[in-house]
């Protein structure tokens, strides 16, 4: 059903942010019958327009940037909500006006006095905005009405950065009006991943170290790092994609059962497992952690340029663009079994996937078969771009011999329910508007994820990388990113 009445307030509603994702993603609920009648839209951003002229640009940009073709008459109907404040995110000035815009839209299209302000700008303003949106009064929560705010990533660039973001919010916010977003968790096949688990008999009991024998997650990507330079150059891929994105995976992999399926019960058990990761010594994460950056090469027939001849990436970058490591949780379930992760630009081919390798059966009965004839049994959670579960066993080829190979078994969603397509933030913005926040991170979430990879990047500060670039770009990684693995005689699940 419909959220209840309520007006958006979008900070950066000139960037990439809002154009791709954010007014296509409003658009899609419009389209699902998720909004409400009484709604508005308001832009904020530097440049100034009209509200006419606003609403012209977004109409060009949904035109380029729906997901599935556009509804004239409904967008007119959202057109039609659309308005634009222009001003400085630091200037209290534009929060005044942002007060009296609202109180006018308020009384046009009864928004209830119930806002949701997303902060789709860059990082730097985030506790900016948020202490002069407490200053205004615009996020004082009055009885019969509330004030949500969504920050966008990064959240903060180490611990240190991410525990200062959290205090200076937390002095304005109450952590129930605060809403961290990781878009990975507006993905279908990563919210899945709970019900897989939780809600078959057939899985959860051997969802341990009896039965498992290692967990791989990659994010590989094909992308290189394109017009972002600006920003990857003083971010990359570890910060970029791991404290966040790769440890949701992990985290919703290896998490316990919540006591309930709510907000708060699900990021206990998320903080918990981060919690429970080895912390890496220096000497961990000199031998455990592989970081690579790709020269020039060819992705997909398409030749790449080095990553250090990218606009607004220094010459001499030691950025990396590839990570890869191993961790171990420490906690009852999974003690001994090892997790590899790893995330690249400019990999052979674009694939998300949890892939966990159940351990070999004893192999008496099949003596004669030679060992590499057994394939492991992976059941493999393909995120994106397919959107799969497979089960991959060994069964006999048909012949008088007794001759195994590897086969699998599919679940695709396009097969059971149909393509859907969606930018992946609908879910995360419908949830906001009303109030649930299971997919969002909560204060020690955020700060679990970093305290992990601070150590990586304490010691890569004082190692700086010998060998730069050390990939090519259309290569799975470095090499050092295969012995990682080999070494404990296991291999990446995807690697060809
Ligand atoms: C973003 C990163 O958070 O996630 C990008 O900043 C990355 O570098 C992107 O490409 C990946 O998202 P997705 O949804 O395409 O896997």
């Amino acid at each position: 059903s419909p959220a209840g009445p309520c007006a958006v307030v979008i900070f950066g509603a000139s960037g990439d942010l809002t154009k791709r994702l954010l007014f296509p993603s409003l658009y899609n609920l419009a389209r699902n019958k998720l909004l409400p009648e009484d709604f508005a839209i308001v832009g904020v951003a530097r440049s100034e327009k009209s509200d006419d002229a606003f609403r012209s640009e977004m109409n060009e940009n949904i035109h380029q940037f729906a997901t599935a073709g556009v509804d004239e008459e409904l967008w007119h109907w959202l057109e039609g909500r659309l308005y634009y404040l222009s001003g400085n995110f630091d200037d209290p000035a534009t929060y005044s006006q942002l007060q009296q815009k609202l109180a006018d839209i308020e009384d046009k299209h009864g928004t209830g006095g119930n806002v949701l302000f997303y902060l789709a700008t860059a990082e730097d303003y985030f506790a900016k905005i948020v202490s002069l949106l407490g200053e205004a009064g615009l996020v004082r929560e009055e009885a019969g009405h509330w004030r949500r705010v969504i920050v966008e990533k990064p959240f903060g660039h180490d611990l240190e950065s991410a525990r200062t973001l959290n205090r200076e919010i937390l002095s304005v916010l109450s952590e129930s009006q605060t809403y961290r977003i990781d878009h990975y968790l507006g993905k279908e096949t990563v919210q899945n991943i709970l019900v897989f688990r939780f809600a078959n008999g057939l899985f959860e009991p051997i969802w341990n170290r009896n039965y498992i024998d290692h967990v791989q997650i990659t994010v590989a990507e094909t992308v290189g790092v394109e017009q972002r330079g600006g920003f990857y150059d003083h971010t990359g891929a570890l910060r970029d994609m791991v404290p966040n994105h790769l440890f949701q995976l992990l985290a919703l992999t290896a998490m316990e059962p919540p006591t309930a399926f709510n907000a708060d019960p699900v990021r206990t058990e998320k903080a918990k497992v981060l919690e429970a990761v080895e912390p890496l010594s220096e000497q961990d994460v000199l031998h455990q952690v592989v970081r690579g950056q790709y020269g020039e090469g060819t992705v997909a027939g398409k030749p790449v340029a080095a990553y250090r001849a990218s606009p607004k990436v220094a010459p001499d970058s030691n950025t990396e663009t590839f990570v890869a490591m191993k961790l171990a949780i420490d906690n009852w379930r999974w003690a001994g079994v090892p997790f590899y992760l790893r995330t690249g630009k400019t990999l052979p081919k674009r694939a998300t996937e949890v892939a966990i390798q159940f351990k070999q059966a004893p192999f008496a009965l099949f003596r004669d078969t030679p060992v590499e004839c057994l394939t492991p049994n992976f059941l493999v959670v393909k995120i994106q771009p397919e959107e799969q579960i497979s089960l991959q066993f060994s069964a006999k080829v048909p012949g008088p011999a007794v001759r195994m190979n590897g086969v699998q078994m599919d679940f695709s969603y396009k097969d059971f329910f149909g393509a859907a397509p969606g930018t992946g933030y609908e879910t995360l913005i419908y949830d906001c508007m009303i109030g649930d926040a299971i997919l969002f991170q909560r204060a020690d979430n955020a700060e679990a994820g970093w305290k992990v990879v601070d150590p990586i990047l304490k010691t890569w500060a004082s190692h700086p990388p010998a060998d730069f670039p050390n990939y090519a770009a259309g290569s799975w990684g470095p090499r050092p990113a295969n012995a990682l693995i080999e070494r404990d005689l296991r291999y990446w699940h995807l690697y060809d």
